[in-house]
């Protein structure tokens, strides 16, 4: 248990399943106040259900975020119940499965749309309260591919990777005023994300990947993300051995490049 979490206003975006869902049930385990977003309420109310005999408040609050000019009404809403929020975690998040060559600009949008734009809305909208009570800390799911790019990933990547560059910025210019930030980079975790990634159409690609249902577990991966932002660390590579690469390309480059030639797309 960390102490950390104990009597905290924590808001977890995409909470209606994965690794959401698995952070929401580890930190029911506090005596906290916990917000649930995602789009399906009747995930969010089953997610509800589970953790009904624990220790923290539970408050559903479905939307959409793709909708990003509604975020900050949103948060508002929660900043006028719980007059703060402390740990924002910004998980909820698409993935992808197509070529650059095949796939739409639309679908390259709707991926940054949904996984960096209204991440970035969603922090602007409580970063003034965080300031305000001199605490507040932005977790942010950001992937392996945040730190290299893959096949069939492209607008994935991208999005992930514009994720450090803003953090990191805020970090910076926020850091003596109580503000802090984890960016989480998970390698293969066994959730559903290969279903609803979007194909070169735009659609859900409804793939199976090999890789993820080998990958970790859900839980596990929450807990590794906890002890991470108790620690207030700034990132964490979490994973098996295909976090390897995200090492080699900083300090074995020509080995990285390497071994991603041998790698096919539909390893992926
Ligand atoms: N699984 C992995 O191997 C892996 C690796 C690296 C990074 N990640 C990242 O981890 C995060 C969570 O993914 P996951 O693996 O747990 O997959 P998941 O089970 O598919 O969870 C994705 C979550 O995001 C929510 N979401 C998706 N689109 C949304 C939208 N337009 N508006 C609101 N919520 C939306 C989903 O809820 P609704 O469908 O109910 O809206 C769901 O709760 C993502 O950011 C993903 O990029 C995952």
């Amino acid at each position: 248990m960390h102490q950390y979490f104990h009597d905290k206003v924590i808001w977890i975006t995409g909470a209606s399943s994965g690794i959401g869902a698995a952070l929401l049930h580890e930190l029911s385990q506090y005596r906290a106040k916990i917000i649930i977003s995602a789009r399906r309420e009747n995930e969010l109310r089953k997610m509800m259900e589970q953790c009904k005999s624990s220790n923290a408040e539970i408050m559903l609050l479905p939307f959409d975020l793709s909708k990003t000019n509604l975020i900050p009404e949103i948060a508002a809403q929660v900043i006028a119940k719980f007059g703060r929020i402390d740990i924002l975690f910004n998980n909820g998040g698409i993935s992808q499965r197509s070529l650059v060559a095949d796939t739409a600009l639309e679908v390259d949008r709707k991926l940054m749309e949904i996984n960096f734009f209204a991440n970035v809305q969603l922090s602007k909208s409580v970063l003034p309260v965080m300031l305000q009570h001199n605490f507040g800390h932005l977790v942010v799911t950001s992937s392996l591919s945040g730190k290299f790019g893959f096949y069939e990933r492209s607008a994935y990547a991208a999005s992930k990777h514009a994720l450090h560059g803003f953090y990191e910025s805020l970090f910076l210019e926020n850091r003596h005023n109580g503000i802090h930030i984890t960016l989480v980079c998970p390698g293969s975790i066994k959730t559903d994300i290969a279903l609803s990634a979007l194909n070169k159409d735009g659609l859900p690609a409804m793939a199976k990947d090999r890789r993820l249902e080998q990958g970790m577990d859900a839980a596990v991966c929450a807990k590794k993300i906890l002890n991470a932002v108790a620690a207030q660390k700034k990132e964490v590579l979490i994973g098996k051995l295909e976090i390897i690469p995200a090492y080699l390309k900083r300090f074995l480059p020509a080995l990285f490049w390497r071994l991603m030639y041998r790698l096919k797309p539909d390893q992926s």
